[in-house]
């Protein structure tokens, strides 16, 4: 059995500037994508948390994920790798210790958010910080929930990291309902609720990603979810007793739009991905996709680990602009900077709806999103939360140069974006492509793509 790998170097270290230029050959082949970010971090915190040795089999081994991975092992879980797969021994319920450092989340806002609700109903204390990204980050929306367990939380102006929990000795169950529609403050407070004694009540005014919930039944907690309007109760019984459970991650939709996208607005490609998750609340971006005209297929639908999947195949043609309502923003909340991406070769005027939360993302992503466009001959609008991007049902001209802000989903965005306009698109640094989507450049190449 091999040690699990160092953390690998801090992205942030050293810029990595490319160009992308519209390629002389269509975009070709079938590939896999890394293990779903959403279901990779909870995997490994599940896993710690239960009784026994879980296997993760396609563990997303991006910086988010290993952060969460060097988190987990500095409270106790002993994880290891074990050829490709990941091996975690977890400490049971209410049984991880004190960390001796600080505990550095590197970029990751889940990895953050999640852990605070572990940490909160551990009595231990402990120190959490992050990148300069997440440092700039809201963390309030955890802290005013879960301090209600009796844990007490200390940090910087406006909650930002760096963030000091002291958690609760007897951690007191939680009745919440969600301001904002975000599947990281429902698992943080699930997450919680774990270790109080009772019954933990989370209402979503708007389904979000119900990883956890899944998750935490595949180890064996209690957990009922009532769909109520738009919304759903999700309900949980505290200290479960958590057993190890197998996981295979799905590959994650979230970074299969890449690839898809680019063979839509490339002439004349074929691109198919295999063994991409289709969790409906994940797949928002495909549904628009199909509105707007896009020549996408499903092929060999089937469930693997508890969750569908299926090969997607994106084949080039013309897109049409499309309106998208608000109620969609969370079945699609990573993917509005490469919808829009997709909109601006469409015909007409895209208007996406509803995009507060693109706000807090790993940077402002409605305005990082809309210069992304406008530094490159895009006509672009903001209007309130909404994001209107007028087409060009052509090639857009291209020819900036896009700051990504470290932000790994605009990164790839404005690669993309370069191999469909008619001048090349540079990009300021590709770095935090590693946080989500490690090999994404040369998976790219070989389809053909043109970065350099
Ligand atoms: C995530 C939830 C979403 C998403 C993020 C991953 C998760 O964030 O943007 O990339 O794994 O729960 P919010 O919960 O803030 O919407």
């Amino acid at each position: 059995m091999l040690s699990a790998p160092a953390m690998s170097s801090d992205p942030t270290a050293q810029a990595r500037p490319l160009a992308a230029t519209r390629p002389e050959a269509p975009l070709a082949g079938s590939i896999a994508v890394p293990g779903d970010k959403s279901i990779s971090h909870r995997a490994l915190m599940f896993a710690g948390l239960a009784v026994g040795q879980t296997r993760i089999t396609g563990l997303l081994e991006g910086e988010d994920v290993l952060r969460t991975a060097g988190a987990m092992r500095a409270l106790g879980a002993d994880i290891s790798r074990d050829g490709v797969d990941w091996l975690v021994a977890g400490r049971g319920i209410g049984g991880l210790t004190e960390p001796t450092d600080v505990l550095d989340m590197g970029n990751s806002g889940t990895a953050a958010r999640l852990l605070a609700g572990i940490l909160a109903s551990h009595p231990i204390f402990s120190v959490m910080t992050g990148d300069a990204s997440l440092r700039r980050r809201p963390m309030q929306r955890v802290i005013t929930p879960l301090a209600q367990t009796g844990a007490r939380f200390a940090f910087r102006e406006g909650g930002r990291l760096p963030l000091a929990i002291t958690g609760a000795p007897e951690s007191m169950p939680l009745t919440y309902k969600l301001p904002v529609a975000s599947a990281q403050v429902k698992s943080a407070v699930l997450l919680a609720g774990l270790n109080a004694r009772g019954e933990t009540l989370v209402e979503e005014p708007e389904a979000t990603r119900d990883h956890s919930e899944n998750m935490l039944r595949h180890f064996g907690a209690t957990v009922s979810v009532e769909v109520a309007g738009e919304g759903r109760v999700i309900r949980l019984q505290g200290q479960p007793e958590l057993r190890a459970a197998d996981v295979v991650v799905p590959g994650d939709p979230s970074s299969a739009v890449f690839p898809l996208v680019a063979a839509l607005l490339v002439p004349g490609s074929v691109v198919t991905v295999r063994g991409v998750g289709l969790n409906p609340l994940r797949t928002g971006l495909f549904a628009t996709l199909l509105e707007m005209g896009a020549l996408l297929s499903i092929d060999n639908r089937r469930v693997e680990g508890g969750e569908e999947v299926g090969d997607i195949t994106a084949t080039a043609g013309p897109l049409s602009a499309i309106d998208v309502p608000p109620g969609r923003a969370p079945s699609m909340i990573d993917e509005y900077p490469i919808l829009a991406v997709a909109a601006a070769s469409a015909a007409g005027t895209t208007r996406m709806r509803g995009l507060s939360e693109l706000k807090v993302k790993e940077s402002d992503r409605l305005s990082a999103t809309a210069a992304l466009l406008a530094g490159n001959g895009v006509r672009v609008e903001i209007d309130g939360d909404d994001l209107i991007v007028h087409g060009t049902g052509a090639r857009p001209p291209g020819g900036g140069l896009v700051e990504t802000h470290m932000d790994h989903r605009l990164a790839m965005s404005a690669l993309v974006l370069g191999l469909a306009t008619a001048n090349p698109v540079r990009v300021d640094d590709t770095a935090f492509i590693d946080t989500s989507f490690p090999g994404f450049v040369t998976l790219m190449r070989g389809l053909g793509a043109n970065f350099a």
